[in-house]
């Protein structure tokens, strides 16, 4: 048993990891201001210390902690692309406070970065807003990473899509969002042409993969991809949905008036799952499974 901090541990990864690590016999302190989460998500029997990251006043909630999960922070695409300083902010001062903290005490962190941080390509990440929250994901790999860090363990694990229990509609995420528009009788709405291609891993399968990796020294000191390589376009997940849905349609909105002008699409992106398969990982889920879950917490079983 040990004792181990999530931050974010109200949001919707991290309230299945703090779950995970319940069941694994692990005492748990959730520190979470609940911007985002809430404190009915963090399961029964761990220990919420609401408060913000970047306020290192949560010090005491790392008292005989043995490890960190660092998750906090700001979610989304629209925020980052029309909040760009803000959301930089966040994840930089949040990181640089659980860098310190971490240092002091030598503790060894897991943070959750973004397939956010591959850009677009060849053409990367720049300095416009649609980038803020690539750069601040960046920013605290390096924080975290660097020969200089001087942190004992650091894990980083570059999460692509995550679906699954508990995703909230409202941050913009696209299953929840076609779920509540197919429960409300709504179209589901399709940014552009549908065309991009994205990969979807069961948030369960998210938390097999944190948990393996924090326990697997050689895989710590770079960043790790965790996702799925089942591809598959945005247009053909809203179909899959539609068709559990008696009388669902479709409709396509323009991606510039969803998001304000500037808004870049990534037309795909794929995890190199190597080195989680090498220390054998592999999703136990399904997308269906995951599809299931959020037509149900939207009130349309199917
Ligand atoms: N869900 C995905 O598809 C996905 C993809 C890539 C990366 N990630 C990363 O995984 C992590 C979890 O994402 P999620 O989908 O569960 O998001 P979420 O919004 O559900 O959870 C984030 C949690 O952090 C809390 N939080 C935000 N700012 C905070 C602050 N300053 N101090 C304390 N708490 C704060 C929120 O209240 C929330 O409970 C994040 O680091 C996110 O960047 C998620």
């Amino acid at each position: 048993m040990a004792r181990v901090v999530v931050t974010g541990g109200a949001g919707f990864v991290g309230a299945r990891l703090v779950r995970r690590l319940l069941e694994s016999g692990d005492e748990v302190v959730v520190v979470d201001d609940l911007s985002a989460g809430s404190a009915a998500a963090v399961p029964p029997g761990a220990r919420l210390h609401r408060g913000d990251v970047r306020d290192p006043g949560w010090a005491p909630a790392l008292e005989g902690a043995e490890r960190v999960f660092h998750l906090a922070s700001p979610v989304g695409v629209r925020r980052a692309h029309q909040q760009g300083a803000a959301v930089v902010r966040a994840i930089v001062e949040g990181g640089m406070v659980v860098a310190d903290l971490c240092r002091e005490r030598g503790l060894p962190v897991l943070f959750t970065s973004s397939s956010e941080v591959y850009g677009r390509g060849p053409t990367g990440v720049d300095a416009s807003p649609r980038w803020s929250y690539a750069v601040g994901k960046l920013a605290v790999e390096h924080l975290l990473l660097a020969a200089d860090a001087g942190l004992p363990s650091v894990h980083v694990a570059r999460l692509f899509n995550v679906v699954g229990p508990g995703q909230r509609p409202g941050d913009g995420h696209v299953l929840p969002t076609f779920a509540g528009a197919a429960a409300a009788g709504r179209p589901l709405p399709i940014h552009g042409d549908g065309g991009a291609r994205r990969v979807f891993l069961h948030v369960d399968d998210a938390v097999d993969a944190l948990c393996l990796l924090a326990a697997t020294p050689a895989l710590a000191g770079r960043p790790i991809d965790v996702g799925s390589d089942e591809e598959l376009s945005i247009q053909a997940l809203a179909e899959r949905v539609a068709a559990r849905v008696a009388g669902a349609t479709l409709a396509h909105v323009p991606a510039q008036g969803v998001f304000g002008p500037g808004f870049v699409q990534i037309e795909r992106r794929l995890p190199d799952l190597r080195p989680l398969r090498g220390i054998g990982w592999a999703p136990r889920h399904t997308l269906d499974q995951a599809i299931t879950a959020a037509l149900s917490e939207a009130g349309c079983p199917s």
